[in-house]
């Protein structure tokens, strides 16, 4: 079972200046290696600064993108142009300004009618790029999660029903607390990966931070309690603010 570190920073600028160093290195030891880097990216507001100092001097011109594939942890239901769009928060601070080439850029396209087919378009999508062993999951290198105030993580709300899936790698999944539907990857696939780093800024997730990593294991309640990567570790990057009572 995972094993997982806390590392608290002084603030988010800090913590996403760490990130982005963990991202380059992992990206040039797996390029070392002759393989490929694979890493999935969360949307909401917490990782923007971590996406735009991996977009910028001197870590864009240090990480060997030929290498890298880029995913997307989870995705709103609108076109990849629209303001609530993951992507296109991921393209401006990121992808637009690094020679990633196109083919390995791996888009969720929740705006498509056929949700569930579109999930499973993107699940193929994985298992192309990532081909799991026998009766395992694509095996991410890296994961870029985030975490509500609520508990969430990814698109896995507590109460939705992506949270009891056991099979599926990606699903389309009806979140009731916003009335909407979403794209996500899901437990299965998230615990496959070999490294998960939450990104968890500001005191109004102190309490929800506190209960998630000491509180009793409630992930009913609190999704995030369960990404525990089978194989793999999670540490949870958090500044002073969200630490508070930690
Ligand atoms: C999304 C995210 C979601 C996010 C959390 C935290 O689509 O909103 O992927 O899981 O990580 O909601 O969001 P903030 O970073 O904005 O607090």
């Amino acid at each position: 079972m995972s094993e997982s570190e806390i590392r608290i920073f002084p603030n988010l600028e800090e913590l996403s200046h760490e990130a982005a160093r963990l991202f380059r290195r992992v990206a040039r030891d797996c390029a070392a290696k002759g393989g490929v880097f694979s890493v999935a990216l969360s949307g909401g507001s917490t990782p923007r600064r971590l996406y735009e100092l991996l977009g910028n001097m001197p870590c864009s011109e240090q990480v060997p993108w030929g290498n890298v594939h880029v995913f997307q942890v989870d995705e709103r239901c609108v076109p990849s142009d629209y303001p609530e769009s993951n992507y296109r928060m991921i393209r401006q601070a990121l992808l637009a300004r690094v020679p990633l080439p196109e083919v390995n850029c791996h888009r969720m396209a929740a705006e498509q009618a056929d949700l569930e087919e579109a999930a499973s378009q993107y699940a193929a999508t994985l298992a192309r790029v990532l081909p799991p062993k026998p009766g395992e999951a694509p095996r991410l290198d890296l994961v870029f999660l985030g975490m509500g105030a609520d508990g969430h993580t990814a698109s896995l709300f507590s109460g939705s029903p992506a949270l009891q899936e056991k099979m599926l790698w990606v699903r389309a999944n009806f979140v009731e607390k916003l009335s909407t539907q979403r794209m996500t990857l899901t437990f299965p696939v998230l615990n496959a990966a070999a490294q998960i780093v939450f990104l968890v800024s500001g005191t109004e997730k102190s309490e929800t931070l506190r209960r998630v990593l000491k509180g009793p294991l409630r992930p009913e309640l609190l999704p995030a309690q369960r990404v525990r990567p089978v194989n793999g570790r999670v540490s949870w990057y958090v500044d002073q603010a969200a630490a508070r009572l930690v």
